[in-house]
């Protein structure tokens, strides 16, 4: 053999080697998640999910209104491969437009009805993971300065004597606060529910981005009421802080916290596989080591015992296929832009 034919023999093998190399990290490979719960419990799904198959997660934490907007924004070019948590409304509103993708996972037999209704409701493109009561919470500290009885009703958060003592989310950014927004409309009445939020709109000090927000600002004593989803201010509760959780004595409306895959995912077969585990028990028992509250949607998995007890809740049967219909969401959040957020306090 010449120098350069041997040379040239060396470098095929090399060659060979390389694309060995990147078939095996190909193997493994990414996912894009993009991830709409706590941070606290976002990132232990992230890690745990790598550790159980070498499959490189690059996780973004957004808002469930924000990673709709943002799924919607990339569809001609997804850079997500799959949408895991936030509220099932604006989820179901992607798999009417199409932008995420049907899939029936093994994992399905394993759920409680609930999260199979929101799956079949869906066309088989977003399935249940979760579930939670809407509610509020006070802070116990401050509640009395302000001369007020401890609330116990939504129709206790429009006392006057709350002026800007009231912390909710925008609906627009937040699933949480739009499920506020749906269900006063489905207790109340549309017409009601609108005088309701105005007069609501005079007592809030900031209606912020993320759903979860104002727990956090309720247990600093940064606003005397907070109204979140109850297991959010439990987390408060466990962690010390001085906060009691109410659920709303007219009733109140609560969530189905869905997954979907984005159509067009890049990491399909990532994808699915993040499915399926994030359907498993173990993956699902990561919540409550995360300090985050919700009934899982896995039978095998014992809600934990700080989960507010959805039974000895006043739910109403809440309309997921009215409330997550595309016109219905559009409708609802325009009229609450030009209706309430507008006014000026
Ligand atoms: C918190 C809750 C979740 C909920 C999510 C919605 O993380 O613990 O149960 O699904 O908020 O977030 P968002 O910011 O869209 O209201």
């Amino acid at each position: 053999m010449t120098f350069i034919a041997a040379r040239k023999a060396l470098l095929a093998a090399l060659a060979g080697t390389a694309l060995i190399g990147i078939g095996a990290a190909k193997a493994e490979g990414t996912l894009v998640l993009y991830c709409s719960v706590q941070e606290e419990w976002c990132r232990p799904m992230a890690n745990e999910f790598e550790k159980a198959t070498g499959i490189k997660v690059a996780m973004t934490r957004k808002s469930s209104g924000e990673t709709y907007a943002q799924i919607k924004a990339e569809a001609s070019n997804p850079r997500g491969d799959v949408w895991w948590g936030g509220t099932g409304d604006p989820h179901l509103q992607a798999a009417e437009e199409g932008l995420t993708e049907t899939y029936e996972s093994p994992k399905k037999a394993e759920l409680h009805d609930w999260a199979v209704k929101q799956w079949a409701q869906s066309k088989g493109r977003t399935v249940g993971i979760y579930a939670g009561a809407l509610g509020f919470g006070f802070n116990t500290k401050q509640i009395g300065s302000r001369g007020v009885p401890e609330p116990k009703c939504w129709s206790d958060l429009i006392n006057p004597k709350l002026k800007d003592e009231v912390q909710v989310a925008d609906p627009n950014s937040s699933g949480t606060s739009y499920t506020m927004l749906a269900t006063l409309v489905q207790l109340m009445g549309e017409d009601k529910a609108f005088e309701y939020l105005k007069a609501l709109h005079k007592n809030i000090n900031q209606y912020t981005k993320s759903g979860a927000a104002p727990a956090k600002a309720t247990s600093l004593g940064e606003t005397t009421v907070g109204i979140t989803f109850m297991h959010d201010m439990v987390t408060m509760v466990v962690n010390g802080g001085p906060v009691k959780v109410v659920a709303p004595c007219e009733g109140t409306g609560y969530e189905i916290g869905s997954m979907s895959i984005i159509k067009g995912a890049r990491n399909m077969e990532n994808a699915k596989k993040f499915y399926d585990w994030a359907l498993t028990p173990e993956a699902q028992k990561l919540a409550e080591a995360a300090k985050s509250y919700q009934v899982p949607s896995n039978k095998n998995v014992v809600p934990p015992p700080q989960s507010p007890k959805l039974a000895d809740i006043k739910l109403i049967d809440y309309d997921f296929a009215k409330y997550g219909s595309s016109a219905e969401r559009k409708r609802l959040l325009s009229k609450w832009d030009n209706e309430v957020k507008k006014l000026p306090k």
